[in-house]
């Protein structure tokens, strides 16, 4: 059997009151429509098919190739969206399975069942219904004497007696696609003015076709999201899962509930994550970390064997054995190498910390470059802008930078050098050489200089 998917993301989502298209609404760290296409990927061997339409320039530029496109335009109804993507799939799909961008929890494996249930039966749909104790302004499951389907009811269109119909239409539907081809144009058009998909089943029904179905097993799949209330209830959903997958694969959550880890993330074995720990985008985390507590890192890189204490990280790398905190800030392009170690309020950007390097309390590095085995005492700040532009420093390896030292960039200094406390430095400082004071001058010249006072 030939299948293809058509995923309907065309809709405003008025129930959102929102500036951004429903479906690109975030969820665990993606847009909500990234989860209907995965989904859909794994279960068939061609290209999604988005229906856009609200907001389509973003829905297609954030899902670039990762799906087919066709435009809804305007947007009457879940039936006229399917059709759009009739010049598409028409003669290339056998069976064609319909879902929606708004029902991100929906696993493969509830599509692959669906599948399977549909393609020896000779139905001309099949449909997945859930039996839920909230109905979430769902389609009623409407059964006939025999407990056949008969037809799929919205909300607004129920009689009281249809209300309280617990079993729900999902929206999750694989059709027979020349029957589906043939019979989406003869639709009819519902109160609301939109050609509901939702039709298909009583047109099967009245042709004697056969309706076929599959009750979902696990509702928190079925969470359609239609307004921010049923958004943050997914999040939880999704996020719960996501901490399952890593406790599964060896990784410690302490407290789960404020553990918040993005779909993308991912993390070593025996790395334990503390309470109240945010870890984002794309990021990396090694073996044997400990990350957390009151910590956020976002697309970031961390190696195996670290410690991030109370931290905020976005953007930076950590290579193994390194740590920073408690209450350090990497920025973009910060780098701590391997076995460096920075303390309490440190603050690094576009910068590296080289191998085994210290930099212990109050310390700020901005567009510098810093050797192995350095030493950056308390308080040191490289000034690396001057109101307009940014400037480099290079500090080279086993340099020792006294405590307070300013470091006015740019700046170069040589390996094995020293700076006095509260020095200010303002012009490069060779190798091996000791610099001290305000400007800082080295100690020689300075000791030179007094001797001339002496004899004056
Ligand atoms: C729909 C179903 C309902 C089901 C529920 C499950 C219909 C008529 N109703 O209701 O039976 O219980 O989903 O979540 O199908 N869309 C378009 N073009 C349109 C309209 C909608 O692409 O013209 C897309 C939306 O972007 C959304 C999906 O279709 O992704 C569903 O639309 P929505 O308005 O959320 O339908 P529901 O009222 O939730
Ligand atoms: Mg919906």
């Amino acid at each position: 059997m030939r299948l293809t998917t058509v995923i309907l993301a065309a809709g405003q989502g008025t129930r959102m009151k929102s500036t951004l298209p429903k479906v690109l609404h975030p969820l665990a760290g993606k847009p909500m429509v990234h989860y209907a296409v995965a989904a859909a990927t794994e279960v068939t061997d061609t290209l999604p098919v988005l229906v856009i339409g609200h907001g389509g320039d973003q829905v297609r530029a954030a899902m670039g190739d990762r799906a087919r496109y066709a435009v809804q335009e305007p947007q009457l109804g879940t039936g006229h969206a399917v059709r759009q993507a009739r010049d598409l799939l028409s003669g290339q799909a056998d069976a064609v399975l319909v879902t929606y961008a708004d029902m991100p929890l929906l696993t493969a494996r509830s599509l692959a069942r669906l599948i399977n249930t549909h393609a020896a039966s000779g139905a001309a749909l099949t449909l997945l219904t859930v039996v839920a104790q909230d109905p979430r302004g769902f389609g009623r499951i409407v059964r006939g004497a025999d407990g056949r389907v008969v037809a799929i009811v919205e909300e607004a269109d129920c009689t009281p007696e249809q209300l309280a119909i617990r079993e729900l239409n999902t929206g999750v539907y694989c059709f027979d696609a020349e029957w589906l081809w043939a019979n989406l144009p003869t639709l009819p058009l519902s109160r609301k003015g939109e050609y509901y998909l939702t039709d298909t089943v009583a047109l099967a029904v009245a042709q004697g076709r056969l309706v076929n179905d599959l009750c979902a097993v696990d509702e928190s799949e079925l969470l359609g999201i239609n307004t921010r209330v049923h958004l943050a209830e997914a999040e939880r959903v999704l996020r719960a899962r996501i901490n399952r997958h890593w406790m599964e694969a060896g990784v410690t959550l302490m407290d789960p509930a404020t553990t918040y880890i993005d779909a993308d993330v991912t993390i070593g074995q025996d790395t334990t994550v503390l309470p109240n720990t945010y870890l984002l985008g794309r990021t990396e985390i090694g073996a044997h970390c400990r990350i957390g507590p009151g910590t956020i890192i976002e697309d970031c890189r961390i190696g195996a064997g670290c410690t991030v204490t109370l931290s905020v990280l976005e953007q930076a790398v950590m290579e193994d054995e390194s740590n920073i905190g408690p209450f350090g800030h990497l920025r973009k392009g910060a780098r701590i190498c391997r076995g460096a170690h920075m303390g309490n309020f440190g603050e690094m950007k576009n910068s590296t910390l080289g191998p085994g390097s210290k930099m212990g309390h109050f310390s700020y590095l901005g567009d510098a470059q810093v050797g192995p085995n350095v030493n950056i005492g308390a308080g040191t700040i490289t000034c690396n802008f001057d109101g307009e532009r940014k400037h480099p420093t290079v500090i080279e390896e086993d340099v020792f930078i006294g405590s307070d030292s300013m470091l006015v960039a740019p700046l170069h200094i040589g390996r094995g050098a020293k700076t006095g406390a509260g020095s200010v430095v303002t012009h490069d400082v060779p190798a091996g050489a000791v610099v001290y004071g305000v400007p800082a001058r080295p100690r020689r010249a300075a000791v030179d200089a007094d001797s001339e006072d002496a004899k004056e």
